[in-house]
């Protein structure tokens, strides 16, 4: 049994910085490549943990602790109300939820929507309490660790903070959760974490990266073991043509592996299609699978979880959405069929 790298859903209002959080995690410039700086599609992201070592070394030199885990896959959702299905797709892989929150705001329509998606779904996820650099009178420290920006704050920016902290932790005694600033939080399993921090400078993204990989390693570690020998599972995230290649589709495997030349089987409007893998892309560590172009690496096969994309005939009508599995004998194919209806 290997542990899979956690699936982590960003969710939030529109605007409250999921995507700029992403970027500044990845340190590439996606916000400028969208629409109107809106995330019209679901996008994935891993960030491996040589990366997260990384950024939260001082932080790592406090708790110190072990990472087993391989990396972190991040899962980008638009805020915009229109999509609520997206949002629901991505919470449906997700091992963990983080849910954006502009701090001048507070919570606002979707940020209700994305606290009923983790209950409803049983997702465990915290709060990142984003755009304190906008605070009146906040003194920025770039990229440092939340538990030393705030105490380099004057006594009144401090108390600003944990006042909208205060209303968070309000809000959420509303919807039955105990919740607390992170650093004063002595049973995580007890009371949501909420981080501080800043997707402009950086601050308290140490605290955001370890704090995720610590609490899915501990909790979810039953969740995270895998059978890697085991038939890949994934979801449909997006179907597309491509110009030269064909139909694609971009999914999140979850399970198991998957190979070039697997057969798959997934939904369409019309039932169970089926269709051969011609070949499988992954996008290169730290790139955004929407935005990958010429960054993919073909690969012969891969683990769970990952973001990949593959190409194969047959995918014209490929429902996104659908649960995706891989099956070797045609055996199995009666027992997926019936798996894929009832979903
Ligand atoms: P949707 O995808 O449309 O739901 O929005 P989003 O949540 O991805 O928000 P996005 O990252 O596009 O950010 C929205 C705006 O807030 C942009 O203008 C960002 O530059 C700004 N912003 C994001 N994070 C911060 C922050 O930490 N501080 C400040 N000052 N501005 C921020
Ligand atoms: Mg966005």
């Amino acid at each position: 049994m290997a542990i899979r790298s956690p699936i982590i859903v960003v969710l939030g209002h529109v605007d409250a910085g999921k995507t700029s959080l992403l970027d500044r995690i990845r340190n590439t410039s996606i916000i400028n490549k969208e629409a109107g700086e809106m995330t019209q599609h679901i996008g994935a992201t891993e960030v491996s943990i040589e990366v997260i070592k990384n950024i939260s070394k001082t932080l790592l030199n406090i708790y110190k602790f072990e990472l087993k885990i391989p990396s972190l896959l991040f899962i980008d959702t638009p805020g915009h109300e229109a999509f609520s299905n997206l949002r629901k797709r991505g919470g449906s892989v997700s091992d963990f939820a983080i849910i954006v929150v502009d701090i001048l705001e507070g919570f606002q329509k979707q940020t209700y929507e994305a606290i009923e998606i983790c209950k409803n779904l049983k997702i465990p996820f915290l709060i990142a309490l984003n755009k304190i650099d906008r605070i009146d009178g906040w003194k920025p420290n770039n990229e440092k660790p939340f538990i030393e920006t705030i105490k380099q704050q004057d006594q009144k920016v401090q108390a600003k903070l944990d006042e909208y902290v205060y209303n968070i932790v309000v809000k959420l005694y509303e919807f039955g959760f105990d919740s607390d600033r992170y650093d004063r939080i002595k049973d995580f399993r007890k009371q949501v974490a909420i981080i501080p921090l800043s997707a402009r400078t950086g601050e308290g993204i140490p605290d955001l990266l370890l704090l995720i990989s610590g609490l899915s390693q501990r909790f979810l570690e039953e969740k995270l073991k895998i059978n890697v020998e085991g038939s890949g599972i994934g979801v449909i995230l997006e179907r597309k043509e491509e110009k030269g290649i064909g139909d694609v589709i971009d999914i999140i495997l979850y399970d198991g592996r998957i190979k070039k030349g697997d057969k798959i089987a997934f939904l369409t409007r019309n039932g169970v299609k089926y269709a051969k893998i011609k070949s499988l892309l992954k996008p290169q560590n730290l790139t955004d699978i929407r935005f990958a172009k010429n960054k993919f690496n073909e690969i012969n096969e891969v683990y769970a979880a990952a973001g990949i994309r593959i190409v194969a005939d047959n995918l014209e009508d490929a429902l996104p959405g659908s649960t995706i599995y891989v099956f070797n004998k045609d055996e199995e194919l009666k027992d997926i069929e019936n798996r894929l209806k009832a979903d």
